[in-house]
């Protein structure tokens, strides 16, 4: 883990955003293949300090898929309609509305979460991409989840490292995107509820991460959801404070990277006149465990 300074590997240079997240990496061309000791050392950039921003890019879906790919097989996402015709592995997020229809994903993503938390093994990572966005609001917010889990006082790490959460993504639709159309029992069947432990330690560098959502888990595994709920919104909000957090302002050509297995995020609002339009690459990942220190 670099703190703070700037350094160099394979030929390109990364400089932290903040203390808790993010590096910008610069002399990178993602429409370039890259090679293997370029690879890794965003991977291990990607591992230290869960966000990577490139900014300036130019990339074609093709381009777009054969970067991520480099990183994991590809998610092909269970709301298909909202997925690049012609290539599924890329998820369309967008407000525009072409031929009476949505082209992506709109209205969502408001809440915490890390993507595909719900699957039995939820996302590596996700490479998002800007092709337009408003010139106000809009940006994408993140949240270190190593920050916040070393953030907890003791009995709070010791209690979390016995539980399990119940990620469900039809509990979450039913609840936070009840302006779309609901899930078909199709869809549904693709994605039952599935319990992941709270605290899940990285495969790469083996640091704890928080892993739960207020949005996106119903409850803790033996627990109610009365008893459930109000405990999920303090961790969530604690998790989320502005020490742990970087709020990205996006401008198109931008390519944020995150790794889903140590960060949160969230979409902020903006003016639905204005056009917002990303491409959204994710990763596919292994399943989360948690290892208590020896
Ligand atoms: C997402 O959750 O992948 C989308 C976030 C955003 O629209 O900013």
């Amino acid at each position: 883990m670099k703190n703070g300074e700037s350094w160099q590997a394979a030929g390109m240079s990364f400089t932290p955003i903040t203390s808790a997240i993010g590096a910008e990496v610069e002399g990178v061309d993602l429409a370039e293949d890259l090679s293997d000791e370029q690879i890794a050392a965003l991977r291990q950039a990607l591992s230290d300090h869960s966000l990577l921003l490139l900014r300036g890019q130019s990339v074609s879906p093709e381009q777009h898929i054969r970067f991520s790919r480099r990183f994991g097989d590809l998610e092909k996402h269970v709301l298909s309609d909202f997925c690049l015709p012609g290539h599924p592995e890329i998820f369309i997020v967008s407000n525009i509305v072409e031929n009476g229809r949505h082209i992506g994903a709109y209205g969502g993503a408001k809440e915490w979460h890390s993507d595909l938390s719900y699957m039995a093994e939820p996302s590596l990572g996700s490479a998002f991409y800007c092709l337009e966005c408003p010139s106000e609001g809009g940006e994408t917010e993140f949240a270190s989840m190593f920050a916040a889990y070393d953030a907890l006082d003791d009995d709070r790490k010791t209690w979390l490292a016995s539980q399990r959460a119940v990620h469900d993504y039809a509990y979450h639709y039913a609840t936070f995107l009840s302006h779309r159309k609901p899930l078909t029992e199709e869809q549904k069947a693709k994605i039952p509820p599935i319990a992941h432990p709270c605290v899940r330690t990285h495969p790469d560098n083996g640091r704890p991460a928080l892993y739960l959502s207020y949005a996106l888990v119903s409850h803790f595994e033996g627990m109610s959801p009365e008893e459930s709920r109000p405990l999920l919104k303090e961790l969530t909000e604690f998790a989320t404070q502005p020490q742990f957090t970087y709020k990205h302002a996006w401008r198109p050509g931008d390519m944020v990277f995150w790794d889903n297995r140590s960060a949160m995020h969230r979409a902020c609002p903006f003016d639905d006149n204005s056009r917002r339009l990303m491409y959204r690459t994710t990763i596919e990942g292994d399943r989360p465990f948690f290892k208590t220190a020896a």
